[in-house]
């Protein structure tokens, strides 16, 4: 099906750069949150975005909702060049790319309604009718779990699961190409993240939206991607397709974090590598490659020389020693 081929968004070496202060007399020093990110999504796809706290996640995420606007690199979202846009149309992107929160009792407004909360994005952005725009919120909050009784409640009357059925029908209502999930589960039981991990899927299956699923964890985000992008301060080390990483990580940090992850240990015993130390701070990164002074293979050249990524074994690696 070529329709199944259609790209959605297209991230070409994007970048953000923050500027913090130092103290007051010191001169303002760079964070480099996201260092030159690339990669295509495709329509009813998902793309899994892993790496430890701190390593530019959600940093990518503003920047592909447009919140923010990068500092460096394109974004294409359903064709369009994001910076080149007119304001017109890129209310329209906004529109096409949606979110996700960790924390859904934070991104919901207390003082309305699940109904009022699931209007307000049909309300301001088509003509729709009451009796319409009704119709369309009754029938997704069936898709998502909630029965019509919820409609009329408000957040904190539900659990936190619950809580984030509503945050992803309110992401869906306006059936957007994309949706971009940053640690959608990590707040909630275990229980219930299977559950919601299936009710992203089903979503997808149903309207094809392309994700952009974001997690810390290895183990959470395998059922649910198709590619998988690894990433370490700020920069991807390993990026391809899920089953071709996951029956075999080649960058020594991908390995770490399959085997600090337990449920992934147990299927693949052939080597427990543990990562030394904290994630270095992105104000002061390491030279070289970002990852050497935590690798237990690291050699001098990991030390001095910056790795690219480049296609070994299908994927795409930045790893000198491979
Ligand atoms: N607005 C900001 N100003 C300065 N530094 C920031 C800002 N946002 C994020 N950072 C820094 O950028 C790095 C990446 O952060 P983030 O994208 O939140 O990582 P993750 O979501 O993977 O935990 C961190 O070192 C964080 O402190
Ligand atoms: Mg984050």
């Amino acid at each position: 099906m070529a329709d199944q081929e259609q790209i959605l968004l297209r991230a070409q070496d994007l970048a953000r750069h923050y500027k913090v202060s130092q103290g007051l007399f010191k001169p303002k020093a760079t964070v480099k949150a996201l260092d030159g990110v690339s990669f295509t999504l495709k329509r009813g796809r998902t793309l899994a975005v892993v790496g430890e706290s701190g390593c530019g996640k959600s940093t990518l995420a503003r920047q592909l909702t447009l919140i923010e606007s990068p500092s460096a690199g394109s974004l294409e979202i359903a064709g369009v060049d994001a910076a080149l846009a007119s304001r017109d149309v890129v209310k329209t992107l906004r529109r096409e790319v949606q979110m996700v929160f960790q924390n859904p009792f934070a991104s919901l407004n207390p003082r309305r309604s699940i109904l009022a909360t699931l209007d307000e994005p049909l309300l301001i952005n088509t003509t729709m009718s009451k009796a319409e725009r009704h119709e369309r919120i009754e029938a997704l909050a069936a898709k998502v779990g909630l029965r019509s009784e919820h409609l009329r409640r408000y957040p904190h009357m539900f659990s936190g699961g619950q809580r984030q059925r509503i945050a992803i029908a309110r992401a869906m209502i306006l059936n957007p190409g994309i949706v971009v999930a940053d640690e959608p589960v990590s707040a909630l039981d275990l229980s219930i993240q299977a559950q919601i991990l299936n009710l992203f899927m089903d979503l997808q299956a149903e309207f094809q939206t392309g994700y952009v699923f974001i997690s810390h964890n290895l183990s959470v985000v395998e059922h649910v991607a198709d590619e998988l992008m690894v990433m370490y301060l700020g920069r991807a080390v390993e990026v391809g397709d899920k089953a071709t990483i996951y029956a075999r990580p080649l960058h020594p940090y991908t390995q770490a974090l399959m085997s600090a992850t337990p449920a992934l240990r147990a299927a693949d015993r052939r080597q427990r590598i543990v990562i030394r130390g904290e994630l270095p701070s992105p104000l002061n990164p390491p030279g070289g490659c970002a990852f050497h002074k935590r690798c237990p293979l690291a050699q001098a050249r990991c030390a001095v020389e910056v790795p690219l990524l480049r296609a070994v074994e299908g994927r795409q690696l930045a790893c000198h020693l491979v």
